[in-house]
This record gives C-alpha cells, structure tokens and sequence, in this order.
C-alpha cells in the first residue's frame, strides 16, 4: 500500500478527539468527511494573507484572490479529467449542481418527453427532476434495482427510446455503495440522442474519475465528502452542453451587458456564476484536491475496502444482521440493519462507544420502499480509518444487538 495510515491521520486534528470519554471512530464519511491541517491551513492563509472578491478589482489582493479561485478551477477540472477548466462551473454543492442541470435543461423538455433516473437515486438527483414534470409534464421513469442493490441494466436498455431525453443516474450509491457501470451506458444514451447526467457525489471520493472516458455530459461532485469544506460544489458540463444550458441564478459577473430591454450573458462558465461566488471555499476544495491528489485512488480504495470487508467479516457472525447492498462491484460503504431494532438506536448505542455512524433513509425514499424498509444504519469508510476501528464497529453493532434484541 502506498500510504501509512496513522501519517494519514496525525493529519487529522479532529480524529484525536473523544466522543463519550471514548476515541472517535469517525464512520460517517459518505455524509461528510474530516478536514486535514492542508485544507484548513490553506482556508486560514487566504483569509489571513490575501482575500478580496473576485474578477472585479483591479488592485492586488483582487488579483491574487481570483488567481487562487480560478487555480480551483483548474485542480478541479483536471481532478475530473475535464477538457478545460471552463468547462467546470461552481455550485454550493452537488445538490445545487443537478438543481443547475435540471433548470437549466428544462426549455429543452416537452410535454411527454421522458427522464429515466434509478431507484437508487438520492433526493438531490429525484426532486429537480420531479420539478420538470410538474412545470414541463415530463415523465419520470425509474430503472429497477435488482435485490442485490444492483442496478437493473437490461431494464434500463429496455427502457430507453426516442422518448428520452434525459438520462440522470448516480455513479456510486450512497446506501448501497454500489458502482454503476457508466462508461457502458453512456453508448446507450447516446444511442437514444438523451442528454446524460451523472451523481458523482459519492464517486469522485472513491475512484479515479475521467468525464470524458465515462462519455458523460454533465458530471456533479461535492467539495465537503472530498476532505474539503462544505458550501462548495461543482458541475461538470461538455462545452455543447454549456452553450445549451440556462442559467438559474441571475445577477452580477454572469452577464456580459445589460440594458433596459434584454441582457447578454457572459460565457459559461461564468454565465452559472451570479454573484460573489463561495470564493473561499472553491480555494479550500483546491487544497483539498491537491492533498487527496497525493495519493493513488487504486491505494486508496484497497484501504477503505481492506477496513470494509473486515468490519463486514465480523458483522456475518451477528445472526441479526443483515447487509442491504452487495454488488459485485461497490464501495466502501457499509450499509445494515439488525432485525428487531431500529437502525437509530443501534447508532445511538454506537455513540455511546465513541463511533459515528448515519441511520435513517439517507435522502433515498424510493430505494427505501423498493426494499421494503425503513431505515439502515450506515458506516461509510474513508482513507482514515483503520482496521481497529471495523473491529471497534463490529464489538458495538454485537453490543447493541445484544441490547436490542
Ligand atoms: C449520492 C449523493 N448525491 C447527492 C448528494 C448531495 O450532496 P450535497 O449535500 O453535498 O449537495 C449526496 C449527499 O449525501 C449523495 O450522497
């Protein structure tokens, strides 16, 4: 392996801490993961040394400070293996990126046009779209999910058709972990002429991530699950695509001039960016690229995948348990319920043993109904955690099974 875990961590201010006179084994990082000393530095030094808004000064610390927001940019673009930094525009989050696509795609949508999503899809990639059926009359169309949190692909073929117009899937499932295969359905999209929108949220953390090879067109990520700060995101769009889309937000730096009776824009992507933007945050998230960027994606993921498959070797042995996600390919999230008891309660009861897990439907109703469940609880591994910690995991989920049950 190619890094040392606890040089990893030393990183980390925040994983020294003690949760209930306990170590904190933070086991949560599919909801948000911990900042290292890089990105909190580089957020302190901006602040402390040059800041100013940006593009519109012509003194100094403008300059430096646009410098630093454009240079995010960049890391961004080549983190997502973007043909050019134009073509990332940011958002506040993932969430207000596919707001952003879907807006902004809506003139190209009538009635009866159809979106296929998945039913695996988070609130942030179901909602916007169900935005567009109520203004638009478009039709929603959801591909299965098989019972082993796979997604139903030859569903998905079969239900695409010069009907579609969009296609919007996420790349990696933040219950199931599991990893779509997108490079393989972008030729099937295509094929159909739909545009093809892809949830990297959980993704762009766990893999190596190329746009242009998985031959999406729009591509969104969050800064603050990539070690980075909350408030920033980013939406990838091909250059065609960019010309096509509409901005939502209006206001200044997006507009190239405006009169009394119309306005011009300004080119993508600062067409997307009304206002001050989350200037400190885009240079945190490209502190946080160029840290992660350190290391090899392969290394990574064999890590977090080492710690997953040891806490899941120890959860078999608990008769309760039951995994919920177990496709072949997936990542390292680690989503369960033990029969009998409710998922809040077994993380409440993990909390008293210092270890942070999420219960409850993750933002994915329909994934819920389709499995026919309420809730899981969830421990989702980062490039932090260790094998103790799946062992910690596994001796509370045995603790509060015994409780429980
Ligand atoms: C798969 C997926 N999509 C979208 C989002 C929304 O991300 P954000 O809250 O950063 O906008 C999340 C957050 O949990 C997610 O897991």
């Amino acid at each position: 392996m190619g890094f040392n875990v606890e040089d990893i961590r030393a990183q980390f201010p925040i994983l020294s801490r003690k949760i209930n006179d306990k170590p904190l084994a933070y086991l949560d990082n599919a909801a948000s993961a911990q900042k290292p000393l890089a990105v909190i530095n580089a957020l302190k030094d901006q602040m402390g040394t040059s800041f100013a808004n940006v593009h519109r000064g012509l003194h100094t610390m403008a300059n430096e400070t646009t410098e630093a927001y454009e240079g995010a940019r960049t890391k961004v673009a080549k983190f997502l293996g973007a043909p050019k930094p134009d073509n990332i525009v940011f958002t506040r989050g993932a969430t207000e990126a596919l707001n952003l696509a879907a807006y902004g795609l809506a003139h190209t949508i009538e009635a009866g046009d159809e979106i296929i999503l998945s039913q695996m899809e988070h609130h942030s990639n179901i909602v916007p779209w169900h935005f567009l059926r109520e203004r638009k009359g478009a039709v929603l169309k959801f591909v299965p999910v098989l019972d082993n949190g796979e997604l139903d692909l030859d569903a998905l073929k079969s239900m695409l058709s010069s009907k579609t117009k969009i296609v919007s899937l996420v790349h990696m499932s933040n219950v199931l972990g599991t990893i779509n295969p997108i490079a393989d359905i972008a030729p099937w999209v295509k094929a159909v002429g739909a545009v093809f929108v892809v949830d990297g949220t959980q993704a762009a953390v766990h893999m190596p991530i190329n746009v242009v090879d998985l031959g999406v067109d729009f591509f969104c990520m969050t800064g603050h699950k990539l070690y980075g700060p909350t408030g920033i995101g980013a939406l990838y769009g091909n250059a065609e695509m960019l010309e096509i889309l509409l901005p939502f937000n209006g206001g200044g730096e997006m507009i190239e001039d405006v009169f009394e009776s119309h306005v011009t824009y300004n080119d993508p992507p600062h067409k997307f960016e009304a206002g001050t933007p989350p200037i400190l945050e885009a240079i945190g998230l490209g502190a946080a690229i160029d840290w992660y960027s350190q290391f090899d994606p392969k290394d990574v993921h064999q890590h977090e995948m080492a710690v997953y498959y040891h806490a899941l070797d120890g959860l078999r042995d608990i008769n309760s348990f039951k995994l919920i996600g177990d496709a072949p390919n997936k990542g390292s999230v680690l989503s369960f319920n033990l029969e009998g008891a409710h998922a809040h309660d077994v993380a409440q009861i993990l909390d008293k043993y210092g270890i942070a897990v999420r219960a409850g439907q993750h933002c994915t109703q329909p994934l819920m109904t389709r499995l026919g469940i309420h809730s899981t609880a969830r421990a989702s591994f980062g490039i932090y955690n260790t094998l103790d910690e799946a062992e910690r995991l596994v001796a509370g989920v045995k603790k509060a099974a015994h409780f429980l049950s």
